[in-house]
This record gives C-alpha cells, sequence and structure tokens, in this order.
C-alpha cells in the first residue's frame, strides 16, 4: 500500500543560470556525481516503494525530461500540470488519482531537489512515519535541527515528549528521533519570528518531506481548502480514465496558487514530527550546494572545471566544459559559466540571483 509522490514541478531560479526555466535543477547533475537530482530521489524512494508506485509530478513542459531520465516510468506515473500553481493543487490531484486506485494507500510526498546522504537513516524514519500514519489520522513531517534563522523554511514546534515512549527530551540541540506531536506549523516566518523560534528551541525545520494516509491528506484539503477541493473532486470520475486529460487541461489553471505547507499544515491540528536522524540540505543556492561538495585543498569548490588559483578560497567554480579557469585574488564568490552566461557574484548575496534573472530577462 505504500506510494510515492515525486514533486519535480519547481524552476530552482537561484541557481541561475545552470537551472532555467527550460531545464531546471532538478534535472541537473548539480552535485558532480552522474546523477541528476530527480535520479538520486527516484532511486532513494525505489529503495521504500515499489517503483510502479512512484508517482511524478511535473509541469506538462518537463515530461520529455522525466522520460529521458527515468526511462523506466510509465506514463500513468507521470502526472503533468498544465499550469505553475505551486504544490498545494498538484499534491491533492494526485492524492484524489492515487485513492481511487488505492483507498489505503500510505505516501510519502517529496522534493526532487534534496541531498540526503545517509539513505539507511532516511529509510528508517520514513519506514517509522510509515507505521504511524498507517494507524493514525496524521499528516507526518521530517524535522531538521536548525542551525539559524533561515527564513526561507517551514518551523515545526514539537512537544518534548515524543509520543511511543513519552520520555523528555534532555537537551533541545540533538532532538533524538520517534514521534512527537505539533504544536504548531509555521511556514517562513520573518526574521525576527525565526530567531525568537530558535531561542526558545523546541523547533524544527520543515524539510518539505511529508507522509501520511492518502485519507488522512484527502480529508486535510477538505476542510481546511475547501474550494480548492470541490475544484478536484470534480473531476474523481474521470481520474485515471481517457476523460482526464480533458478534465484537466480545462480546470488546472483555475486552482488557487498555493503551497502544501500554508494550505493544510499550517492549519491543521492533526501535525506529527520525527527528528531526521539524517544530514539534510535543501540545496537552495550556490552556497549550500558549495557547503556539500569536497572542497580542493585552496578550500574551492569545483564542478565541470580544471582550475589555476592564487589567493582564491571558498569559491563555488563551475563551467559546462571542464573549462580552465584561473582565480587570483578572490574569495567567497559564485563563478559559472554556462553557454552565453558567465556569472561571477559573491555568496554572500546569493538571494539575489533571483532578482538578477528578472532583470536580464528584462534587459537582454
Ligand atoms: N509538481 C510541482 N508543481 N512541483 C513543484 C511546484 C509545482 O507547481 N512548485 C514547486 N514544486 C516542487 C519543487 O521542485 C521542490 O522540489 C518542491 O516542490 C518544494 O518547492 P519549493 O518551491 O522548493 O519550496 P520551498 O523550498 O520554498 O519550501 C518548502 O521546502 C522547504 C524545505 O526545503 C516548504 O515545504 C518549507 O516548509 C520547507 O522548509
Ligand atoms: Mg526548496
Amino acid at each position: 500500500n505504500y506510494y510515492a509522490i515525486l514533486m519535480a514541478g519547481g524552476v530552482g531560479s537561484r541557481f541561475w543560470p545552470v537551472s532555467t526555466q527550460d531545464f531546471p535543477k532538478q534535472f541537473h547533475d548539480m552535485l558532480g556525481t552522474g546523477d541528476t537530482l530527480i535520479q538520486k530521489t527516484f532511486h532513494r524512494l525505489a529503495k521504500l516503494i515499489p517503483e510502479e508506485n512512484i508517482f511524478i509530478l511535473t509541469n506538462e513542459r518537463y515530461n520529455d525530461l522525466v522520460f529521458e531520465q527515468l526511462p523506466s516510468v510509465t506514463k500513468r506515473q507521470v502526472v503533468l500540470e498544465p499550469a505553475m500553481r505551486n504544490t498545494a493543487p498538484c499534491i491533492l490531484y494526485a492524492s484524489l488519482k492515487i485513492q481511487k486506485e488505492n483507498p489505503d494507500a500510505v505516501m510519502i510526498v517529496a522534493p526532487s531537489d534534496h541531498w540526503i546522504e545517509d539513505e539507511n537513516a532516511f529509510s528508517e524514519n520514513v519506514q517509522e512515519a510509515f507505521n504511524f500514519c498507517s494507524q493514525n489520522d496524521a499528516l507526518m513531517t521530517l524535522g531538521i535541527q536548525p542551525t539559524f534563522p533561515n527564513t526561507g523554511y517551514g518551523y515545526i514546534e514539537y512537544e518534548k515528549e515524543t509520543i511511543e515512549t513519552g520520555e523528555p527530551v534532555v537537551s533541545s540541540v540533538e532532538v533524538s528521533s520517534g514521534v512527537r506531536s505539533v504544536n504548531q506549523f509555521k511556514e517562513k516566518p520573518v526574521y525576527e519570528v525565526a530567531k525568537q523560534y530558535i531561542e526558545q528551541g523546541n523547533f524544527l525545520w520543515n524539510a518539505g518531506i511529508f507522509m501520511w494516509s492518502v485519507k488522512s491528506v484527502v480529508k486535510a484539503f477538505k476542510n481546511n481548502q475547501p474550494e480548492l477541493f470541490a475544484l478536484f473532486e470534480k473531476g474523481i470520475a474521470v481520474y485515471n480514465t481517457d476523460l482526464e486529460d480533458g478534465f484537466i487541461q480545462e480546470n488546472y489553471g483555475k486552482a488557487e496558487n498555493i503551497s502544501v505547507d500554508y494550505a493544510i499544515m499550517e492549519k491543521s491540528s492533526n501535525v506529527y514530527v520525527i527528528a531526521a536522524d539524517f544530514d539534510w540540505n535543501d540545496l537552495g543556492t550556490w552556497g549550500s550546494l558549495y557547503d556539500k561538495l569536497d572542497k580542493d585543498e585552496t578550500k574551492n569548490a569545483v564542478v565541470n572545471a580544471r582550475t589555476l588559483t592564487e589567493d582564491a578560497s571558498g569559491n563555488m567554480i563551475r563551467t559546462k566544459n571542464d573549462k580552465i579557469v584561473v582565480v587570483d585574488g578572490l574569495q567567497d564568490y559564485i563563478i559559472v559559466d554556462k553557454d552565453e552566461v558567465l556569472l561571477i557574484f559573491p555568496k554572500t548575496k546569493e538571494q539575489d540571483i533571483k532578482k538578477v534573472l528578472q532583470n536580464v530577462k528584462d534587459k537582454f
């Protein structure tokens, strides 16, 4: 009864110029390991879930990329969205399709673009969550120990006692796993609030990975997003039939643009968390990629390039075709060369790459 939904419809604009609207980061080998991020994620999930029960949700413009990179998947497993509406609509739509196929399904929802090294620890955490969700009406999250007031994440305020053992957590610095009730889920708080959460201690970052029974997630949408629910419920009769595509082409664009975090997680009272036992990185920016890559002796991270450096460290360097890059007197910069674009940008301002991309689009 185990299923997975792999979300692969984002654009990854902070990884420009490598990640573009036509070829976003989940379809790139960002780590230089030979596998693209979506391939890595698919194989991680396939250790836990029968391959035929892994569904890939993405925009219709990425259809060809999905089949090229995951040649074993069938058409049934690829759920295409005719419009970009963020994660809530696609999760509800796919959940209703899965519910029609198997009303007892228990599923994991996973982003396609994260870095997780310890796959065994990941599997154990997910298995524990699956066991809990099979027996309880629960929306389960995986929590990551926060290290700074990052305003790009969701925050999870957990109860100090675990549900199975009732053992109190002694230190908030290292939270042991086990299922905990969640008092509050807050998506992307402002800096001051994030800072206060971290000082308070019993908060984890939301890893963006969710587990639940299909019954529980459909109920959560029905209760908290009645309009969205009504829109996709109208199509139930045609899901998994030849008439489905027509219905979706006509109706998908009417869905509100909202993420699953705001749509159901912030509003539900049956949220639970397991503190992740694995190292996690959401590979959201060039800097977070730099942190995860092996560094050379001068502390530069280099992908697809040969470098000659002098008085240069902390740089993230990537070219397309093993270009020779000579750097002298430059610290903590992003240097990315791709086709017609060369980006040289300080790591401290990496969040602004999104805005720069907009300016470039307007100008050229
Ligand atoms: N299919 C589909 N359709 N996938 C989408 C869409 C869409 O319209 N929009 C985004 N995605 C995919 C992205 O490719 C990514 O894999 C995942 O959904 C999450 O979207 P992001 O846009 O990256 O979300 P976020 O990073 O702002 O926030 C989420 O992740 C954080 C952890 O990385 C939230 O869940 C936060 O609470 C969480 O902390
Ligand atoms: Mg993200």
